[in-house]
């Protein structure tokens, strides 16, 4: 991607929201707020550009390289442009028991993307990540910041009609043992029609 070097950059009219972070560190641990500003930049923008990337590492001393470093230990920060719905499926072991990947290939089917693409209208994009720490409710599909909790084939494509219409539904709260929403994951291909 292209981009110019002349970009504005991100914290410069935001000197009080710039101190506000770095204030919350003693001088000796200025860079411990690398992620914070990371999560303004990327929250605002849905991505981390080089440009924002440089900004960042010159107002913590730090290098780019470092920078990108941590945020490629992150799932949560992007490198390049996401959907406006980033659609991120849990891939580790109890959301897989309880039909993740199965979710994975209902969403590619459906999106016709595999995971790490975004689609041409830059509205949904797909990516599996290791686990969201809601182990109890697997499967699990986070959108943007949000979560939905054992998610069957109904549900995502109730999300998905929702998203095409830019509403992004609140997450009913499903908790092992009081679950009755969604009734138990199904295996694949038995799921909810
Ligand atoms: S394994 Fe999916 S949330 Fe923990």
């Amino acid at each position: 991607m292209i981009e110019l070097q002349t970009a504005r950059p991100f914290f410069e009219d935001k000197p009080e929201l710039l101190q506000e972070i770095l204030g919350r560190y003693p001088d000796y641990g200025r860079r411990s707020a690398l992620m914070p500003l990371l999560w303004e930049v990327q929250r605002a923008e849905r991505y981390v550009s080089e440009a924002r990337i440089a900004e960042i590492a010159d107002i913590l001393d730090l290098t780019a390289t470092e920078v990108r470093g941590v945020m490629s230990f992150y799932s949560t920060y992007h490198g390049e442009p996401v959907g406006r719905y980033h659609l991120q499926v849990c891939a580790t072991l109890s959301c897989k028991l309880a039909g993740a990947d199965q979710l994975t290939d209902y969403l590619e089917d459906t999106l016709g993307l595999v995971p790490g693409e975004t689609d041409a209208e830059g509205r949904f994009s797909l990516q599996k990540v290791e686990c969201l720490g809601s182990c109890t409710t697997a499967p699990v599909l986070q959108v943007n910041d949000t979560y939905y909790e054992r998610v069957g084939r109904a549900d995502v494509d109730a999300l998905l009609a929702a998203m095409k219409e830019d509403v992004l539904p609140e997450p009913a709260r499903v908790r092992a043992g009081d679950n009755e929403r969604y009734g138990p994951a199904a295996p694949a291909g038995e799921e909810d029609a």
